[in-house]
C-alpha cells in the first residue's frame, strides 16, 4: 500500500483518486479552493461533473498542500494553465514522491510541454506523464480503460503502472515522454474540429477524414518536436484522438459542437468550462510557424477560434486547397 495524493479535485482528479483507492492505497486530495473541499467533504460527490459517483469515506480532502508530504506518488490533476503554479506550491512540500502530470495541454506562459514546466520547477524529481483514452465519467464508474505512463525513468513509469493498475485500469509504460504528452495536447484541437463537424450537421465521412488527416498533422508536429512517430499510433495518440472525437463526454468536442452550430466562441467557452483545445490551438499555431509546417486543419481551427472566420468557409477552403498525394 502506498500514499497517493491527488492535487486538484475536478473530474479527472476524483476519478484517479477513486481508482487509486480501489487499488488499495491511502488516498489524499488537495484543492486550492476551500469551497471545493467543503462541498466534497459534505456531499462526498461532485454532483455537477460526476453525478452519482460516491467518493469513498477513506479518501481524505484537504486545503493544505502539505497533505502531500511523504507521498509515494503525487498526481497533478489541474488544467494546464495551473500546472506551473501548483508545481511551485508542491516545491515547498517535503518528500512528495514521484510527480505525475495528467493535464493535457501546454504551458501558456512558455508554450512548453507541461512536464518541462514541472521539471523546471522540480528539477530533481522523477516525473511521469499519464495519458491515453480516458474520460473521468467512465474511469470513476470502473469502466475498463487503458493509459500510458511515460517517463525518462523506466523505474518511475513502472512504479506508477504497478500502483494504479487494476482490473479496470490497464497501464502501459513508454519512454517517449514527448510523444505521449503531445498526443494528449494536440488531439484536443482535432476534437474541437470534430465537434464543429457535428454542429454543422456534417457526416461520418467528414469526421473520419478529420480524424485521419488530423492524426497526420499531430504526427508531423510531434516528430519535429522530438516525438517518436510510433507513439501516435498507440493509446496516447490515435486512442485518445478517437475517444475525444467520438465521445459526448469530451468538453473540447462539446465546445466545437456549439461553435459549429453558431454559438459565439466566448459564449461557448463560458458554457463548457475547461476547454484545453482552445488554448492549445493558439500555441500549436505558433509552434507550426516555428517549425515551418503547414497544418491545414489546426490552422483552420485557429482561424475559427481566434480570427472569427466563418466555419463553413473554413471547411470549403480545406476541401478546395491545392491537391496533393496522401
Ligand atoms: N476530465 C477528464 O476526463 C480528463 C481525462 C484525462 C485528462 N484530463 C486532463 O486533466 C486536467 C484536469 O481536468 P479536469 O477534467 O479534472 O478539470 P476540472 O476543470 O474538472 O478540475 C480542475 C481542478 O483544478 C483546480 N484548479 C483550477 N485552476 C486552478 C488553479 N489556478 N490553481 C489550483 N487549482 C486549480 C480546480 O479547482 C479543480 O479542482 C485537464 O488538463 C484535462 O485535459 C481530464
Amino acid at each position: 500500500m502506498s500514499k497517493i495524493t491527488v492535487l486538484g479535485t475536478g473530474g479527472w482528479g476524483i476519478a484517479l483518486a477513486i481508482s487509486a483507492h480501489n487499488a488499495g492505497h491511502d488516498v489524499f486530495m488537495w484543492s486550492a479552493f476551500q469551497s471545493e473541499i467543503d462541498l466534497l467533504t459534505q456531499k462526498r460527490q461532485n454532483e455537477k461533473l460526476l453525478p452519482g459517483v460516491i467518493i469513498p469515506d477513506e479518501i481524505v480532502f484537504s486545503g493544505d498542500i502539505s497533505v502531500a508530504e511523504n507521498s509515494d506518488i503525487t498526481i497533478i490533476a489541474v488544467p494546464s494553465v495551473a500546472v506551473g503554479t501548483v508545481a511551485q506550491q508542491l516545491k515547498g512540500v517535503k518528500s512528495h514522491g514521484i510527480v505525475v502530470n495528467v493535464a493535457k495541454g501546454f504551458d501558456p506562459k512558455t508554450n512548453c510541454r507541461l512536464s518541462q514546466t514541472i521539471s523546471d520547477v522540480l528539477p530533481s524529481d522523477c516525473i511521469v506523464v499519464l495519458s491515453g483514452p480516458s474520460h473521468a465519467e467512465e474511469v470513476a464508474r470502473f469502466i475498463p480503460t487503458t493509459l500510458v505512463a511515460a517517463s525518462n525513468s523506466l523505474v518511475g513509469a513502472e512504479i506508477v503502472q504497478n500502483a494504479l493498475s487494476t482490473e479496470f485500469l490497464r497501464i502501459y509504460t513508454s519512454d517517449d515522454v514527448i510523444g505521449v504528452e503531445l498526443g494528449g495536447a494536440l488531439k484536443n484541437v482535432v476534437a474541437i474540429c470534430a465537434g464543429i463537424c457535428d454542429g454543422l450537421g456534417l457526416g461520418d465521412n467528414t469526421k473520419a477524414a478529420l480524424i485521419t488527416r488530423g492524426l497526420s498533422e499531430m504526427m508531423r508536429l510531434g516528430v519535429c518536436m522530438g516525438a517518436n512517430e510510433r507513439t501516435f499510433y498507440g493509446l496516447a495518440g490515435v486512442g485518445d484522438l478517437i475517444v475525444t472525437c467520438m465521445s459526448r463526454h469530451s468538453r473540447n468536442n462539446r465546445f466545437g459542437k456549439l461553435v459549429g452550430s453558431g454559438v459565439p466562441v466566448k459564449e461557448a467557452l463560458d458554457a463548457v468550462g475547461t476547454v484545453e483545445g482552445y488554448y492549445a490551438a493558439d500555441i500549436i499555431n505558433k509552434l507550426s510557424k516555428k517549425y515551418g509546417l503547414s497544418l491545414a486543419i489546426m490552422e483552420g481551427c485557429y482561424m475559427i477560434l481566434y480570427q472569427n472566420l466563418d466555419v463553413s468557409g473554413v471547411v470549403k477552403d480545406l476541401m478546395l486547397r491545392p491537391r496533393h498525394k496522401e
